[in-house]
């Protein structure tokens, strides 16, 4: 049988993410309820980060011990994967000792050759084209708060990033909508959107891009790896703030998500990500939940 990954978010059918998030919602309420659940006993899974975290690898690594498993986390620093040995060896050995592998790492294409040689499943925790895992908690997070995203609105405001191409699959996955507004220089690269996708929209202008929004998104304007850009970045990025003006240019009824880490001032300003429309708390507490989820339905 065919090995399940979820490298990004196109890997998932809609009826597999419908029963994920089936099984988010069961999930988190036992978590809510103190309530004691281990279907993944004795189970282990392997963190690889290749880059910093702090939500990913907090959220797998209670996740997996909340499930009833255990985690162990890897960095290039301190073992021997910053060393040159081949990702097809590192995938092969790690996946004869663990039941499922999350790796954080670069380029899409280590972590496809790391899948390709691994015998258990797979979990993008974040390349540098997808960050699947934060779109999952987003959807979750917007369906938890407003009903289905289906026929709805989404804003990106910000750079052409992992985030935007995994918002993109999502919406030709869940049937919604996104508006895009990128800065000049940073602007969608074709090649990394699914052929055919035609459920977004290029704006020149991010308050245009806001009008009708259901929900309003950013990122970091600096992405990990881009940090000698960021002089370059902030000047380019001059207006793409999402502000108290921009969010009034959305549905009344709109809510504002980032994937944080967050910067006020830069990307977004205080009054938003601290404000009634924000719901970023609830949505960096979802990664836990939905990636349970995924644990117990990739194991
Ligand atoms: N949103 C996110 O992936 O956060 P970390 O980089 O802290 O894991």
């Amino acid at each position: 049988m065919a090995i399940k990954h979820f490298l990004q978010v196109s890997d998932f059918t809609l009826d597999e993410f419908e029963y994920v998030i089936e099984r988010t919602r069961i999930i988190k309420r036992k978590f809510k309820n103190y309530e004691t659940y281990h279907p993944l006993l004795d189970r282990t899974l392997v963190m690889v980060f290749e880059k910093n975290s702090t939500r990913t690898r907090l959220s797998f690594e209670a996740g997996m011990q909340q499930l009833g498993g255990a985690a162990i986390y890897l960095n290039t620093r301190d073992s021997q994967l910053g060393r040159g040995e081949p990702v097809e060896d590192a995938a092969q050995v790690m996946s004869r000792m663990c039941d499922i592998i999350m790796v954080r790492t670069f380029g899409q294409d280590i972590i496809d050759r790391f899948a390709k040689h691994s015998r258990v499943p797979v979990i993008n925790g974040l390349t540098n084209e997808h960050h699947p895992c934060q779109v999952l908690a987003d959807v979750f997070t917007y369906i938890e708060h407003r009903g289905s995203i289906k026929g709805k609105t989404v804003a990106w405001i910000g750079d052409a990033n992992n985030m935007l191409y995994s918002w993109l699959q999502a919406a030709q996955v869940f049937g919604f909508h996104v508006n895009v507004s990128t800065p000049k220089g940073y602007e969608i690269d074709q090649s990394l959107v699914t052929p055919g996708n035609s459920n977004f929209t290029v704006f020149a202008n991010p308050s245009d891009a806001c009008v009708g929004a259901d929900l309003v998104t950013t990122d970091v304007w600096t992405s990990m790896g881009y940090e000698e850009e960021n002089a370059a970045r902030l000047k380019a990025f001059d207006g793409w703030i999402v502000d108290g003006a921009k969010m009034q240019r959305a549905n009344a009824d709109a809510l504002f998500m980032h994937c944080l880490p967050a910067h006020r001032g830069e990307e977004v300003a205080a009054e938003v990500i601290d404000g009634p429309q924000s719901v970023v708390w609830d949505e960096a507490e979802n990664r836990l939940h939905v990636q349970k989820a995924l644990l117990e339905y990739l194991v």
